[in-house]
């Protein structure tokens, strides 16, 4: 690994939130003395009932309980709208940049306001209230980031899916919160190619019990004609034009549920992640303004899905709270050329551009010339989320992209944590490519090793949590008992991240990636379980193991052990089928990259599959697979050597 430092540049300094002094002293504060650090910063936000209790938390095993500012009343959407009408009504809120590049707008806080108020009264007039759960399956158009704030101005819960996903996830998670309420377009709009969103909604909703949605409401977006059932469907333009646009902002607990995202774990079904009002928007802003270092009047972009907690946290809540102006893209990296992303920070004048290490790897294979077309005179600071950054991409980041004058803050979190833990701050600390460096304010990481005994000093370990921070998440959405089992389990009193993590000598943190069996792909977490359980629904397969590799652009693909019912022959055809099976069942992230038919799977005596030898095997790395003798049949282990998929 690179052992590489750049420094703090002179430049950096200037003008920014905190220099490493300053980081120092709030960081000291902000876990010497918790409630008084959060007590100040928690008034960041308005409150309609100001709090008078900050943290009350517990790990403890039985009993994790996460509150905070707990008796405080307040409102997501009145914090990121309403409390700036009167000084930046006029201002930017979004620029919207449509997938075609002749197509943009600006949205005023004015216009967002209006707009918001609209969608939460055609919700409300279909007796959506605070608490109800809505499904929002939208393209990224600016009634994305409305519908989310009209949920949040009502008190109801929204649970965002990915339009990527297939009409069966979708099923899942529209009746896993038991949503009545779903919200999407007739098509989205991704690199010149439509998206059949309506249709995927009347598909999933074809899975459900009948009557499970009441209501279906479509924003039109492309035009295309798509079924309308009568009685539950309703294009949202002509609903809205029922409606005015005053709707007032509901004041809710802090810990009243603002949103619910799915997420895949290492074993089972995906887990709804649900985090809640107060300390969740709190969180999401602060980190927004110290990590990007964001200033008045900046433009920032960052170029996620709303379907992610990149999306909720650093595209809507956090930049909308600090009354920014953010930039919400449509559209794909490689259309209509390798240089979009570089135009539309031109065109916009972006300051501050967030994006995953994936996007920069797919567009450094296009070579300098994309980017050096554009001036990118106007970026202060770049961002990278999701996945570790190999320190080429960091370097082709730097160098090319930001001409070695803009920091690059590597941003490790997590769905579960709401917004960034271990970060750099771009005033404050020196950057070594690859390493997420020092935590956040608040958040205390500790290294433990196997036996879940914390070490000290430079190491490497699997990386936990020592205490909360106001943006975690509270719980899973109706399993308590899964989110303390999950998190709280295997070590004690400590949330594990299901990562592993090296530690050097100044105390920077590098993520080495997850030590469980959830796989990054292009920056998306994908359940090796979810992909397994989706191979063995097909008539012919007897048995699956699903394991990641490395991947040149995805970071890690998808590498699919399948052993067949007898008689059945593997073959291109059949690998063919299988890949569209698995992208039909769950969408086309989860597709496997390399399928290999295997008579038998490695399993100990008690039948356990040993995925250690799995995982070597497909990174075509068999030299060291370590201890064979404890397998029912070590025999297997060659016929899946001789027949590996990866080979150099
Ligand atoms: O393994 C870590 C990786 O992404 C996981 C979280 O995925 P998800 O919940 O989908 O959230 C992604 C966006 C926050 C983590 O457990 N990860 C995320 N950011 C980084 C990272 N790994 C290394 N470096 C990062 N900056």
């Amino acid at each position: 690994m690179s052992e590489k430092v750049v420094a703090v540049q002179d430049a950096w300094r200037q003008g920014a939130h905190v220099d490493d002094a300053k980081y120092q002293e709030m960081y000291r504060a902000s876990v010497s003395d918790p409630d008084g650090f959060w007590g100040e910063h928690g008034r960041r936000i308005d409150w309609m009932t100001p709090f008078t209790k900050v943290k009350d938390t517990s790990f403890a095993p039985g009993n994790v309980s996460i509150k905070w500012f707990d008796d405080g009343k307040t409102n997501v959407a009145y914090n990121c709208i309403d409390r700036h009408l009167e000084t930046r009504g006029d201002q930017t809120a979004i620029i919207w940049e449509g997938d075609d590049p002749n197509e943009s707008r600006h949205i005023t806080y004015r216009e967002l306001h209006a707009q918001v108020c609209r969608m939460a009264n055609v919700l409300r007039n279909r007796g959506v209230s605070k608490g109800d759960r809505v499904t929002i399956y939208l393209p990224m158009i600016p009634e994305a980031a409305y519908a989310m704030l009209a949920c949040a101005r009502l008190g109801a819960i929204h649970s965002i899916v990915f339009g990527g996903f297939s009409p069966d996830s979708l099923a899942a998670r529209i009746q896993g919160c038991e949503a009545k309420v779903v919200i999407t377009a007739d098509e989205g709009l991704r690199g010149g190619r439509k998206v059949p969103l309506k249709a995927n909604v009347d598909a999933a909703i074809g899975r459900l019990p009948k009557d499970a949605v009441d209501h279906v409401i479509v924003v039109r977006r492309t035009g295309g004609s798509v079924a309308m059932e009568p009685g539950r469907d309703v294009y949202y333009h002509e609903a809205a034009e029922q409606v005015t646009d005053a709707c007032p902002a509901e004041a809710v607990e802090a810990e009243h549920p603002l949103f619910i995202l799915y997420t895949s774990g290492s074993t089972g079904q995906p887990k709804g992640v649900v985090h809640t009002t107060g300390g969740y928007l709190v969180y999401a802003a602060m980190t927004h303004e110290y990590v990007f270092d964001y200033r008045e009047g900046d433009v920032y972009w960052c170029t996620a899905d709303v379907g992610w907690v990149t999306g909720h946290s650093y595209i809507v809540y956090g930049p909308l709270a600090n009354g920014a102006t953010t930039l919400m893209f449509e559209g794909i990296p490689t259309y209509p050329t390798n240089a979009r992303f570089w135009e539309v920070i031109d065109k916009h004048k972006v300051n501050i551009f967030y994006t995953a290490p994936t996007a920069i790897r797919s567009l450094m294979g296009a070579g300098e010339g994309p980017v050096k077309t554009t001036s990118r005179a106007s970026l202060r600071v770049l961002g990278s989320v999701g996945e570790p950054i190999n320190p080429e991409a960091w370097d082709w980041y730097y160098r090319v992209v930001g001409d070695s004058r803009c920091p690059i803050v590597d941003t490790w979190w997590q769905t579960e944590t709401g917004g960034i833990l271990i970060t750099p701050l771009p005033g404050a600390t020196a950057l070594k490519p690859g390493s997420a460096t020092r935590p956040f304010f608040g958040v205390q990481p500790v290294m433990v090793d196997a036996e879940g005994k914390e070490i000290a000093g430079p190491c490497e370990g699997n990386l936990c949590i020592k205490d909360s921070w106001p943006g975690q998440m509270r719980t899973v959405y109706g399993d308590h008992e899964r989110f303390e089992q999950t998190y709280f389990s295997t070590y004690p009193n400590l949330y594990f991240t299901g990562d592993g993590a090296r530690r050097d000598a100044d105390g920077f943190y590098w993520i080495t990636g997850r030590v469980d069996d959830v796989i990054n792909v292009s920056g998306h977490r994908m359940g090796t379980a979810e992909v397994e359980s989706s191979l063995v629904a097909h008539a012919k397969v007897a048995e699956a193991a699903v394991v990641g590799f490395p991947h040149n652009v995805k970071g890690q693909g998808i590498y699919a052990y399948v052993t067949l019912n007898e008689g059945e022959e593997g073959d291109e055809a059949l690998r063919k089928e299988l890949v569209a099976w698995v992208r039909k069942d769950i969408g086309p992230i989860a597709s496997p990259d390399l399928i290999q038919f295997a008579p038998g799977l490695p399993k100990t005596r008690s039948g356990k599959i040993m995925r250690r030898i799995l995982r070597k095997i497909a990174e075509d790395d068999f030299s060291t697979l370590g201890d064979t003798s404890t397998l029912a049949d070590p025999a297997v282990v060659d016929d899946l050597i001789e027949n590996r998929q990866n080979r150099a």
